[in-house]
C-alpha cells in the first residue's frame, strides 16, 4: 500500500484478515493526511446528491458495513474505534433554506431514505441548545459519526495483531513499472522494495506518483476543506447529534468535544488555515448552535480531499498488471473504509469486483 490514510489502513486490515502479508509506506505520519483532519460523519443520507445513484448504494452499504467492522476491529486490537450512533439533524436557519430543506428531503424520500419533518420546537425538543430562530429541521436517524483518529489508532492495532507493517516516513518516489507489469516501487533513497502488487492509496497525491504511464493513472485533484475542533470545559451535553445546515457541520465526541466543519475549496494543493473560512464557519455554527460560542478551540486545520472527475472512488485493479487503487474518495472517505478494504482485498484476490468504481474508467472515458 502507498498510503497510510484511512483507505491504506483499511485495505490492509482486510488484506490480513485474508490472509495476505500487506505493507503500508507513508512518507509523512501515519494518517497524517486528510484522515487526521476529518470529522468523520458517516453521512450516505445527508450527503446524498443528484445523479450520484451509484455513489449513495455503495455509501449506504458502506454505513451498513459499519457496526460488524468496528467490532471486529475492537476484537482484533482491542481499541475502541470511536462508532457513534448518533443520528443527524438537518436545519434550515430561514425561509430560503427551508425550502431548499424540503426539496433535499423530497430527493431523499423519493430514493427510499429515512428522513423526518421536525417543526422547530420538536427539533429543540430533541437538541435544546438549538437556537429558537430555526426554520425547520430533519432527523436523518441513519446517518451517525465515528471518531477518525480513534477509528486509525483501532485499524494500526488491528493490522498489527493480523501480522500486516506499517512504516511511517518511507516516501515513494515512483512505481516500478516491468514489462507493463507494476512490480513495486522505488523509494526516495533508491532503494527498491518489490511486491506481488501495489495499492495506491495516497489521498489527494494519488494522481501524481512517478513511474506510471499516462493511461494507468487515476486522475485525482485536492478538494480543500478547513475545520475548527473545539471542547467544552463543561462536558457534554450541548449537542448529541450531528447537526448539518447548508453551510457547516457540528459532529459531537460525545465526550465534550466538538469538530466544526468544514469548507470545500478547489484551490490545488494549499493546506493553509485562513482566519476568513474559520470566520464564516464560526458564524454560520453559532447562528443555529449560540451555545458554541462557549467553546473552546482546541485546533484548527486543514485537509485534502481526493476527489475523481465524478466525484466517485476508484477501488481496485487499475490499467496495469500488479496495480490497484484505493482511492479518490472525495467526502466519503472514512464512511467507505470498510467497504474500500473489502473491495479491494477483493481484488488482490482476483475475486470479482464492482464494475462501476472500476479505477480504468476514466482512461476510457466512462463514469460511474
Ligand atoms: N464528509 C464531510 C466533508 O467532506 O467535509
Amino acid at each position: 500500500m502507498v498510503g497510510a490514510g484511512i483507505a491504506g489502513l483499511s485495505v490492509a486490515q482486510r488484506a490480513a484478515a485474508r490472509g495476505l502479508r500487506p505493507l503500508v509506506l507513508d512518507g509523512g505520519d501515519l494518517a497524517g493526511g486528510a484522515t487526521h483532519v476529518a470529522a468523520g460523519m458517516l453521512a450516505p443520507v445527508a450527503e446524498a446528491a443528484f445523479g450520484e445513484g451509484a455513489l449513495l448504494e455503495l455509501n449506504l452499504a458502506a454505513a451498513a458495513r459499519y457496526p460488524a467492522w468496528v467490532d471486529e476491529l475492537t476484537e482484533l486490537g482491542g481499541r475502541d474505534p470511536g462508532y457513534r450512533r448518533s443520528g443527524t439533524l438537518l436545519v434550515a436557519r430561514d425561509r430560503d433554506q427551508a425550502e431548499a430543506l424540503e426539496r433535499e428531503a423530497d430527493f431523499r424520500r423519493q430514493n427510499g431514505l429515512a428522513v423526518e419533518r421536525l417543526t422547530p420546537s420538536r427539533a429543540r425538543g430533541v437538541e435544546p441548545a438549538l437556537a429558537p430562530t430555526i426554520r425547520l429541521a430533519f432527523s436523518a436517524p441513519d446517518d451517525h459519526a465515528v471518531d477518525p483518529r480513534a477509528l486509525t489508532a483501532a485499524l494500526l492495532a488491528a493490522i498489527d495483531r493480523g501480522g500486516g507493517e506499517v512504516r511511517a516516513g518511507v516516501r515513494v518516489r515512483e512505481l516500478l513499472v516491468e514489462s507493463d507489469r507494476v512490480a513495486g516501487v522505488r523509494l526516495q533513497d533508491e532503494s527498491e522494495l518489490r511486491a506481488g502488487a501495489v495499492v495506491v492509496a495516497a489521498g489527494a497525491r494519488s494522481g501524481q506518483l512517478g513511474g506510471l504511464p499516462e493511461h494507468a493513472r487515476v486522475p485525482v485533484r485536492p478538494v480543500k476543506g478547513q475545520l475548527l475542533r473545539l471542547r467544552d470545559p463543561a462536558g457534554p451535553g450541548l449537542l448529541d447529534r450531528v447537526l448539518r445546515t447548508e453551510e457547516c457541520y457540528v459532529v459531537p465526541r460525545g465526550d465534550g468535544r466538538y469538530v466544526l466543519g468544514a469548507t470545500t475549496e478547489e484551490r490545488g494543493f494549499d493546506e493553509t488555515v485562513t482566519a476568513g473560512a474559520l470566520h464564516d464557519l464560526l458564524r454560520d455554527a453559532v447562528e443555529v448552535l449560540p451555545g458554541l460560542a462557549e467553546l473552546e478551540v482546541l485546533e484548527a486545520s486543514a485537509g485534502l480531499r481526493p476527489g475523481t472527475p465524478d466525484n466517485a472512488p476508484a477501488l481496485g485493479p487499475g490499467a496495469l498488471a500488479g496495480l490497484h487503487w484505493a482511492t479518490g474518495h472525495y467526502r466519503h472517505g472514512i464512511l467507505l473504509a470498510p467497504l474500500t478494504g473489502d473491495l479491494v482485498v477483493a481484488g488482490l484476490l482476483g475475486e470479482p469486483v464492482d464494475e462501476r468504481f472500476s479505477p480504468t474508467r476514466f482512461a476510457a472515458g466512462v463514469t460511474a
